[in-house]
């Protein structure tokens, strides 16, 4: 049987925003964000990302795009169990091509950034939620990324943990830019977007 996920929704999102996705289990927000993050192709309409179709693009060029365009951060931070927070953070850097003297030094930098400065050879069973998923945030950020997208952040974390993580998503867009898309139940963590987009049933059906 065909599950239609998201029916007729539309949204266009400028660079620079801030956007919370926000609506009930089910109602199509983590298949949004996938389609927005080109990690998934849709089955009937279309996704422009800066005015590019992904669809259009051969499997290179997508990834291409995915590693230098966008950083994702998952609700179970997906990290690497066996790397180390700063061979994580690498990764993309080793996917995208860059020497290994330049991949230290950025990766390094990416987890000043997020805090974790003294936590660089720890894995992730030696992190907290909270660390592991700035590691992630450090992982996500390290190529510059013109845009972060975001699917429950903060949905294993505790509170004090996730208002860290939100405060750090938060700083990336409004001092650098970043564009931001934040998927989450968490009225906390939509609170600083500037933009709330609720989804019900796979469409819109309020924006504040
Ligand atoms: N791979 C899949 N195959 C079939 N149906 C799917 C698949 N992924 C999601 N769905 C269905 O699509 C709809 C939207 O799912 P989606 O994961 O986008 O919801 P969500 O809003 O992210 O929910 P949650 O808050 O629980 O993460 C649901 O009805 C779900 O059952
Ligand atoms: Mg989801």
């Amino acid at each position: 049987m065909e599950v239609p996920a998201l029916r007729g929704l539309s949204i266009e999102i400028g660079r620079g925003e801030h956007v919370a996705v926000m609506g009930p289990s089910g109602s199509g927000k983590s298949t949004f964000l996938h389609l927005a993050g080109a990690l998934d192709r849709p089955t009937k309409g279309r996704v422009l990302i800066e005015g590019r179709d992904p669809n259009r693009m051969s499997d290179e060029e997508l990834s291409r795009l995915r590693n230098e365009l966008i950083g994702f951060v998952f609700q179970t931070f997906n990290l690497i169990p066996r790397l180390t927070a700063l061979e994580n953070v690498m990764l993309p850097l080793m996917i995208k091509g860059v020497n290994g003297e330049k991949r230290v030094g950025r990766a390094r930098e990416a987890l000043e950034l997020v805090g974790l400065a003294r936590r660089i050879n720890h894995r992730p069973t030696e992190l907290s939620g909270g660390e592991q998923q700035r590691v992630a945030i450090a992982r996500a950020i390290v190529t510059n990324p013109r845009i972060i997208l975001a699917d429950e952040p903060t949905g294993n974390l505790d509170s004090a943990s996730a208002a860290e993580v939100v405060e750090l998503l938060t700083k990336l867009n409004r001092e650098f830019g970043v564009t931001l898309v934040v998927v989450t139940h968490n009225p906390e963590a939509a609170a600083p977007a500037r933009r709330i987009v609720k989804i019900r049933d796979g469409v819109v059906y309020e924006e504040n």
